[in-house]
């Protein structure tokens, strides 16, 4: 299944905004219907010191500490995922860091709402739902950041498997 080498894994993790619109299951299967392969999920209550270790490097901006409180503000919904080119897939989907310039069809031009830019005003920060890796080296980083080795499983086949 992942014999070639545009298999990739990589991390997603649904900040606490998204899991307080309820859109975790919304989430979760925009990655499915594209065929990634989902190997590891939990929720988990986020304190300062995990969020400041997750977006380490953006220590120092002056965006840093707000969203540290953002991502420690309540629960998050990490996942790995699995597939052909994973990474680069993953953030596709997720679009682009500020909500209006990000396209609709994905998840922040379809589901950030436009008052997003009176709560950035309000926190310091962007609020935009969603984390996704953004290269091989931070895909591992965090993915051992998040998960222990026996809270991931092994790449399964799925059953839409090579359909055509
Ligand atoms: P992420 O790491 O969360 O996947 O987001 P990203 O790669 O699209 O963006 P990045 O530059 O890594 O920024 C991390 C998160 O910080 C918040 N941010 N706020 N000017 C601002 O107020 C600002 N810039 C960045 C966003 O929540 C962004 O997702
Ligand atoms: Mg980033």
């Amino acid at each position: 299944m992942n014999e070639n080498n545009t298999w990739e894994r990589t991390f997603v993790l649904i900040k606490p905004d998204g899991v307080k619109r309820a859109l975790v299951g919304t989430i979760i299967s925009r990655f499915e219907r594209v065929g990634l392969t989902l190997t590891g999920l939990k929720l988990v209550s986020v304190d300062t010191e995990k969020a400041e270790k997750h977006y380490e490097s953006h220590r120092g901006k002056a965006f840093f500490d707000p969203l540290v409180r953002l991502l420690s503000s309540g629960p998050v919904a990490a996942m790995a995922l699995e597939g052909a080119h994973a990474i680069s897939v993953v953030r596709k989907i997720v679009g682009s860091t500020e909500p209006k310039e990000a396209p609709p069809g994905s998840i922040r031009g379809d589901f950030c709402h436009m008052s997003y830019a009176r709560s950035k005003e309000r926190l310091g920060v962007i609020p935009n739902l969603i984390h996704a890796s953004d290269s091989p080296e931070s895909a591992v980083w965090e993915l051992a950041l998040w998960f222990a080795d026996e809270d991931l499983v092994q790449p399964y086949e799925r059953a839409d498997a090579g359909f055509m």
